[in-house]
């Protein structure tokens, strides 16, 4: 067969309770229509699955990416669902990140997270998808580099001639609308200049230099920079090709052995450790897989990977592959980690930096509060501390 696109749309339409989960009658209507979607020929296949509070429609298809019919169909279910569960359900922030009204061709720039790739399928293709809630797009930079550039984490980057040139970053400034095409290992120093501010720079696409074949994808879209407020963070889904010349399933995997730090959690408002979680049941039958719920401080930030292959578009899996006593440990640090960092509060390293903090419901309490210009407050503070003036 010709080319095949692999879509994940992702939305938060209404959590239960507050932001901790996806209603399951959420994920069966979407998987309900989606199979309609398929049966009429729109889709080859599809799978619904959620992370947390937000629940991501992944679907095969040869329309290409940015079709409006396969987003017009991710939008219509979002729509639907609001309407029909989350609504009637009164689910927490229904309808969160539907931010636009009416859709007009593609769901970039509306609310939903976008990764679409489209492939010449290979012998045999092994993808990884991923998602996190709870966090930023960019919380993807450090475990992408460890894959496609680090060879204490991928050592096919040293044994396997394939990958042994290495790989292209491609890494978006969400701020300035700026693509920077970068080479690994060569540019790796100004790879970190950038990547470092997760926030702002995000690894969209990796291709395997030697022949520009696409590895990766990451979703983009910053619901806070579309909104002006906040909405909720921008939890991001990604989808990796594996093996055969790319990093190998454990080698992708490895990436997220350690549960470094990320942007969100609580209020979108603090820094906590990404951690790996096994979903909560797979109903293959439902097309369903549920993932975990978000729990302690709406956390901490968590991240499921589903292992598929692809057979002329067809999705055989998923397989939960966090779901190994392999990731018990990271689990484990992830947990210390919270736990200690919790401690911290409301203060900083803990919530984020005042510029993270500009979205948010702080800067409305910071100018409601009163304030002496100093200058006047050295002449008399007494004054002052009376209450006289
Ligand atoms: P509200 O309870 O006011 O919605 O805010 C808390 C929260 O969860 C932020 O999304
Ligand atoms: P979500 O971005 O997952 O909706 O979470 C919002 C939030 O405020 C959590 O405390
Ligand atoms: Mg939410
Ligand atoms: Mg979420």
């Amino acid at each position: 067969m010709g080319k095949v696109t692999i879509s994940i749309i992702k939305a938060d339409i209404g959590g239960i309770p507050g932001h901790s989960w996806v209603h399951p009658k959420t994920l069966e209507f979407a998987s309900e229509r989606l199979a309609d979607a398929q049966k009429k020929g729109l889709i080859i296949d599809y799978y619904v699955f959620s992370c947390g509070d937000d629940m991501s429609l992944l679907m095969t298809h040869t329309k290409g990416e940015n079709s409006p019919d396969i987003h017009g169909l991710a939008w219509d279910i979002f729509k639907e669902a609001t309407e029909n569960i989350s609504k009637k359900l009164k689910l927490y922030g229904a309808g969160q990140d539907l931010l636009k009204d009416t859709f007009s061709g593609n769901v970039r720039g509306m609310g939903p997270q976008v990764a679409e790739m489209e492939i010449e399928e290979r012998p045999s293709e092994p993808i990884i998808v991923i998602a996190a809630d709870k966090t930023e797009p960019g919380a993807f930079n450090l475990p992408l580099f460890r894959m496609f550039a680090d060879p204490f984490t991928t050592s096919g980057l040293v044994i396997d001639p394939e990958m042994h040139e290495g790989f292209k970053f491609e890494i978006l400034d969400v701020y300035e609308g700026r693509v920077y095409l970068l080479d690994v290992p060569e540019r790796m120093y100004d790879v970190f200049a950038l990547i470092g501010t997760p926030g702002r720079y995000i690894v969209r696409r990796v291709y395997r230099k030697k022949d520009l074949l696409q590895a990766s994808v990451i979703s983009v879209e910053r619901l806070n920079l579309i909104a002006g407020k906040y909405v909720g963070k921008d939890d991001p889904v990604g989808i990796i090709r594996a093996q055969h010349g790319l990093p190998a399933v454990g080698e992708i995997l490895e990436a997220f052995a350690y549960p470094h730090l990320v942007a969100g959690w609580m209020r979108g408002s603090h820094t906590g450790p990404l951690m790996p979680c096994k979903m909560e049941k797979v109903i293959p039958e439902k097309k369903i897989a549920i993932g975990p719920k978000a729990t302690r401080f709406d956390g901490p930030p968590r991240v499921v990977a589903l292992g598929f292959v692809l057979h002329d578009g067809v999705l055989e899996g998923p397989v939960d592959l966090f779901d190994d006593p392999a990731f018990d440990y990271s689990r484990l640090i992830a947990e210390f980690v919270t736990d200690y960092i919790r401690r911290m509060g409301p203060m900083m390293p803990h919530r984020l930096p005042p510029e993270e903090m500009e979205y948010t419901t702080l800067p409305k309490v910071l100018a409601s509060l009163k304030f002496i210009p100093q200058e006047e407050y050295e002449k008399d503070r007494w004054k002052y501390l009376r209450g006289e003036a």
